[in-house]
Order: structure tokens, then C-alpha cells, then sequence
């Protein structure tokens, strides 16, 4: 496909997005073995690499989603993550793994992980399609982590800036004069 005008970057091509999905979704597979695990999905950004995700794990699993926000059309956190979906069942005594596009700040997985925790989970666990260590203001880390990127801001495959570009098939990088704007 030809580069959208947006960005200047290919990171990850879909070929190489699908490979490395597939290795995610079987290492939660072996490590969860017997176990029933409940996969949230943090709207909206890991809602592409999610129907992906689930779709190679070969688990009992079930599915809830969640939204916060934290961005609004900024490319840097507000610091401040709000609640704007809550999942719609209780968790107390389940294994839930986080399915999140990117790890930046660490602040909204500091958040959901707190929350759940004291909803009484059984286990908490992370996984992230991104990660980008250089932005991380927490001790937050990823239990399971697709890719560790360099401090760019990236879209496509789900990821977005205010909004856009989520339906880009590849993690591109943004063109920086688009957010200078
Ligand atoms: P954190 O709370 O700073 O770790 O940010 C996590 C959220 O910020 C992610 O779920 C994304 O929605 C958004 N985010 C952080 N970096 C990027 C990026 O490079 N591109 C698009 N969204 C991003
Ligand atoms: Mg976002």
C-alpha cells in the first residue's frame, strides 16, 4: 500500500504485526494452561491488535472492554486518567490480562492495574502491542510486549492522533508537522 501523506515512517508492516501477534497469543497460551482468563481490551486504540490477539489463543477465555482517557488531541498525556467505560462484569477471582496498544507514561496501566487489583482479581497482567520505555513516568511494566519502540509517535493498526489514522494497516510513524499544527 502506498504510504499514507501523513506519515513518514513504516515501523512494522501488517505481515510483521500478524507474526508477532500470533507469538503473543501463543505464549499466553503455554502460560496459562488450565486457567480461564478474562482478555480486557482498552478502548479504543487495542481494538485491532485485540480481535487479532484473542483469535491465537487457545484458551478458555472471555472478553470485556474498558475505556479511559488521558490525551484528548495532545500527543503527550494529560497525567490525569479518567474512567469512561467500566467493564460490565465483576472480575473478583479471575485472571484478566490487559490488552492495551501502547505503553508510554505507564500512567493508565498504573491506573487499571490499582483498579483491578482492588476489584479482588486473582491475577493482573499486561499486554501491550508497544512499548516506549524513554516516555515511562511509573515503575509500570508490560508482562507481555509486542515491540519496544523508540520515543516517536506512532499510528495506524488501532493507534491514533485525535482520532485519526487508526485504520492504517501498519504502525507508521506520524509526520511531526501534523501535531506542530
Ligand atoms: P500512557 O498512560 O502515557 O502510558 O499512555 C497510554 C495511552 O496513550 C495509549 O493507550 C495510547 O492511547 C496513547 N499513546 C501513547 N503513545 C502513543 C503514540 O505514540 N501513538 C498513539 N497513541 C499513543
Ligand atoms: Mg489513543
Amino acid at each position: 500500500m502506498k504510504l499514507h501523506q501523513d506519515v513518514c515512517e513504516v515501523l512494522y508492516t501488517e505481515k510483521q504485526l500478524q507474526q508477532r501477534v500470533a507469538e503473543l497469543g501463543a505464549q499466553i497460551t503455554r502460560d496459562y494452561q488450565g486457567e480461564e482468563v478474562l482478555m480486557v481490551c482498552t478502548l479504543r486504540g487495542a481494538c485491532i491488535f485485540y480481535c487479532d490477539l484473542i483469535r491465537h489463543i487457545d484458551l478458555d477465555i472471555k472478553l470485556d472492554f474498558i475505556a479511559t482517557s488521558s490525551y484528548g488531541n495532545d500527543t503527550k498525556s494529560s497525567g490525569e486518567v479518567r474512567l469512561t467505560k467500566d467493564l460490565s462484569s465483576p472480575i473478583s477471582g479471575k485472571n484478566v490480562i490487559i490488552v492495551e496498544d501502547i505503553i508510554d507514561s505507564g500512567l493508565t496501566l498504573k491506573y487499571l492495574k490499582r483498579l483491578f487489583e482492588a476489584r479482588d482479581a486473582k491475577s493482573v497482567r499486561i499486554c501491550s502491542l508497544l512499548d516506549k520505555p524513554e516516555g515511562r513516568q511509573t515503575d509500570i511494566e508490560g508482562d507481555y510486549i509486542g515491540f519496544t519502540i523508540p520515543n516517536a509517535f506512532v499510528v495506524g493498526y488501532g493507534l491514533d492522533y485525535a482520532e485519526r489514522y487508526r485504520n492504517l494497516p501498519d504502525v507508521c510513524v506520524l509526520d511531526p508537522r501534523i501535531y506542530a499544527k
